[in-house]
């Protein structure tokens, strides 16, 4: 039966009600997939401007930039590290900016041809995406491409800094871009320009030095071997840890598992200004791509919380174009809020690009929301976005065309020359009595301690795994030990054993201790007392009573505390953490290259003189056992 007119015109309010429920209904759910669901918009035309290489780069960003979606601008902002990716295609789907390897992500297969084949497919997939937005891949390569056996391993920074080298820093940092760009990488997370006060911090063999004149010099060479020098970009390099690493204090650490490393900063706003921006405004200068917020805290507050030091002083004040990337889990590390309000805090003081390390999915959705409450505006996600495309564009991967230079590239033969040259150039000579150094031909030398052939610990942490290995690694290493065989003259006697246990015999001419520290990172390697271990104490020991003369070389990051020992040593030479090519070292105990390094810190005789100013002022006032720029 149908319905009378009448019940018809009555029923009308309620038809229009049912009406507008549904219309709200359907306009919620729309919002809500598009909320929750990437919207699948056409891909843009093959000649849009942004495209096009010719065209200036801010025209490109802001053509692009004009084209995404919310989703693909909050995509662009996560880095995440290749061993959280959940499924290759969420690069695509989340249209994501940047993948790194952390000290320890690796191919299945180890080697330069299984990093290329795994970073290329993250990139191919990249390429899939709706506007087809380059990927960066970032590793740390902190001393060459120390992930992959084979790789030529440089001198720690620390190193770089006693060669005090701008030319040699460029020469090195070029050597590593070219190995780890054969790898797929494009970005790299160096140089660091923290300033250690405090050698019980376990990142002082990271820097170049606690000078700020010397890190500026350096670590602008270092961005110009990295990048191109001119503010080219071929690669992208970052300068961390911004700011005032290395200035925090003993005991304020906010990891309960650590006591400096990731502490309280509290130097004043006035050496703030004076020592610890000027190697960030060198670096700005040399035009480098990204800088890294550290684990700090400024005063009370997380540095990655600060607007005022990260979009006032950073971005305004020294007008750093390029985007800030946080540090690993820096977001949320010693975070007080919930990981959404970190997240909203970070951007909103200016972070552009957030690393990732274990869950980029609720990076998405809380900035997602964040932006869709006005708890973040979306002009700054445009002004982070527009960085990291900025940064794109400039380092060409957008225009790339030609395959990954070559893997043998990594661990080149002209390489490993230069890691030797600086090596030597690295190592500073701190005693020598009676011109006992160089070691003369024909000489009795007998050679002992945990240095001597340990290629682990003369390459220290970030080396293969993040803590470093302890022991020989076979592949295209030289222990100082093989060095010192391979150099010395003929004639020359050389026995070894490394607890010094010698046959007897008379004395020989020379005991040479070869003395280490283990490796470690970050807050692992804090350390309450930085001296020698109980069996290097009985090496030289035992050496002394074995030769007529001892000379120790210590191959650490840091200097260690010898007050009480030093007097009793012939010669001391400090050889850092040399890297891979141990003929390095032998080449100057040999007198084949002559010593020209010089301390980039000051050498403290005691835990009381900690923390030492950059102008060399100790805590307690008494001298230091060997100030800043003391070498024979
Ligand atoms: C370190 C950074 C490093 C990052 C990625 C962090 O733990 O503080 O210096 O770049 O890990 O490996």
């Amino acid at each position: 039966m149908s319905r009378s007119k009448e019940t018809a015109v009555k029923s009308l309010p309620w038809l229009r009600l049912g009406a507008l429920l549904a219309g709200v209904y359907l306009i919620c759910a729309a919002a809500y997939y598009v909320g929750h669901h990437t919207v699948q918009l056409p891909p843009p035309p093959a000649d849009a401007l942004y495209k096009q290489k010719e065209a200036p780069i801010d025209l490109r960003v802001i053509d692009l930039l004009s084209r995404m979606t919310l989703s693909e601008k909050i995509g662009q902002m996560a880095l995440v590290d290749k061993d959280s990716l959940i499924k290759p295609v969420d690069i695509i789907r989340y249209n994501l900016g940047g993948m790194l390897s952390g000290a320890s992500a690796k191919p299945p297969l180890n080697t330069p041809q299984g990093w290329q084949n795994m970073i290329e497919a993250y990139k191919a997939q990249a390429a899939k995406s709706r506007l087809q937005i380059p990927l960066l891949y970032g590793a740390d390569a902190n001393h060459g491409s120390a992930n992959v056996p084979g790789a030529t391993i440089f001198p720690h920074s620390i190193g770089l800094g006693a060669t005090g080298n701008a030319g040699l820093v460029q020469q090195v940092a070029a050597a590593t871009a070219q190995e780890v760009a054969a790898e797929g990488i494009n970005w790299t997370y160096s140089p660091s320009l923290d300033e250690p006060s405090d050698i019980r911090w376990g990142r002082v063999y990271e820097a170049f030095s606690d000078s700020p004149a010397l890190n500026a010099l350096l670590g602008a060479a270092y961005i110009d071997g990295i990048q191109a020098p001119n503010g080219d970009m071929k690669m992208v390099a970052t300068a961390k840890h911004y700011i005032g690493a290395g200035a925090m204090l003993w005991n304020t650490s906010a990891n309960k598992n650590y006591k400096i490393d990731q502490g309280t900063t509290a130097v004043n706003e006035n050496l703030l200004e004076q020592e610890y921006l000027p190697p960030y405004a060198a670096a700005i200068q040399a035009g480098v791509g990204s800088v890294m917020v550290g684990l700090n805290h400024y005063g009370k507050e997380r540095v990655i919380d600060s607007h005022y030091l990260i979009t006032d002083k950073l971005k305004t004040e020294l007008g750093f174009k390029g985007f800030v990337v946080s540090d690993w889990y820096g977001m949320y590390e010693a975070s007080k809020t919930s990981i959404y309000q970190s997240n909203i805090n970070a951007i909103n003081a200016g972070v552009d690009m957030a690393m990732l390390p274990y869950d980029y999915k609720s990076f998405v959705r809380d900035v997602t929301e964040a932006v869709k409450s006005n708890q973040i505006s979306e002009s700054r996600i445009d002004d982070a976005v527009s960085r990291i495309l900025y940064v794109k564009f400039k380092a060409g991967l957008f225009d790339a065309t030609a395959a990954p230079p070559p893997v043998s590239d990594v661990g080149a033969a002209s390489h490993r020359a230069l890691a030797r040259q600086v090596a030597s150039a690295s190592a500073v000579l701190l005693k020598n009595s009676g011109h006992v150094l160089p070691l003369k031909a024909g000489q009795h030398v007998l050679i002992a301690g945990s240095g001597a052939d340990n290629f682990g610990r003369q390459a220290g942490g970030w080396t293969l795994e993040w803590q470093g290995v302890d022991g020989n690694w076979p592949v295209g290493t030289t222990s100082i030990l093989a060095g010192l065989r391979q150099v010395a003259p003929t004639g020359t006697k050389l026995e070894y054993s490394q607890n010094a246990s010698f046959v007897a015999g008379p004395k020989a001419d020379i005991g040479l201790a070869i003395i280490s520290e283990k490796p470690a990172a970050e807050g692992w390697d804090d350390n309450a007392t930085p001296t020698l271990e109980a069996s290097d104490l009985q090496v030289i020991a035992q050496l002394k009573k074995r030769a007529n003369k001892v000379v120790v070389i210590v191959v650490a990051g840091r200097p260690l505390l010898i007050q009480n020992q030093l007097s009793s040593w012939d010669g001391l030479v400090m050889a850092w953490l040399p890297g891979s090519e141990g003929e390095g070292i032998a080449d100057v105990i040999f007198g084949k290259t002559p010593f020209t390094g010089h301390l980039p810190l000051p050498w403290p005789s005691s835990t009381a003189q900690l923390p030492i100013t950059s102008d060399g002022k100790t805590k307690d006032g008494t001298a230091v056992l060997f100030a800043r720029g003391f070498g024979l």
